[in-house]
């Protein structure tokens, strides 16, 4: 198996990426992540959209799996198999705010993980991190920036990220007292002293 990343929006995958995808006869993919590499995609390729995510591990070995982002942040990089990186949402994010990675801690709140997510951005950025948060639309932002008001460390700024890489990105950055929220569903937060 092949997990490629497809980068966090158009345009964002590596060379190896593309010849990979090219040379594709089975692609498995999320509607968004199919969407991207499609243009590289070869005309008699199979291509079929993902349903069951914990099928995956069951796919043929000349199967090719695209994952949005880079497959290592949380992504299906923990498939088996040969992963090729792709431009992530997080390095757009670096990239747009100026700020170095290695200041940065990478915390996810998705589905199962709201409450463990919001518990590890109160601790890194106490540890005096900028923390990188992958969330989903039902994550409660609201919640979340009450607990980071009643922290002492300051300044304390948020950076909502919507739609990176895409024509209608949009980054709105704020202090902790009135913090900007996220209107898209495709969005994650930079939360510290940047
Ligand atoms: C399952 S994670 C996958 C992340 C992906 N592997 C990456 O490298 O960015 C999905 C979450 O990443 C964030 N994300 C992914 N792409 C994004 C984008 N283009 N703009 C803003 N946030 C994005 C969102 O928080 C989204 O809910």
């Amino acid at each position: 198996m092949i997990i490629i990343g497809v980068g966090c929006g158009p345009g964002m995958l590596t060379r190896q990426a593309i010849h990979a995808i090219g040379i594709a006869t089975i692609i498995y993919g999320s509607d968004r992540a199919i969407e991207i590499a499609q243009p590289f995609i070869s005309p008699g390729c199979v291509v079929r959209t993902i349903d069951d995510f914990k099928a995956l591990h069951q796919l043929p070995e000349e199967a090719v799996v695209l994952s949005t982002g880079d497959p290592m942040l949380a992504g299906l990089g923990y498939l088996p198999g040969t992963v090729i990186p792709g431009i992530s949402s997080l390095q757009v994010a670096a990239a747009r705010l100026h700020i170095p990675l290695a200041r940065i801690a990478v915390v996810v709140a998705h589905g199962r993980g709201h409450e463990q997510g919001m518990t590890e951005t109160l601790e890194e950025v106490q540890r005096g991190k900028i923390v990188y948060l992958l969330a989903d639309p039902k994550f409660n932002v609201e919640e979340l920036y009450r607990r980071l008001s009643a922290l002492s460390s300051r300044p304390l700024r948020i950076a909502v990220c919507e739609n990176l890489g895409y024509s209608d990105e949009l980054i709105i950055t704020g202090e902790i007292a009135a913090p900007p929220v996220p209107k898209a569903d495709l969005y994650s937060l930079v939360i510290g002293n940047f």
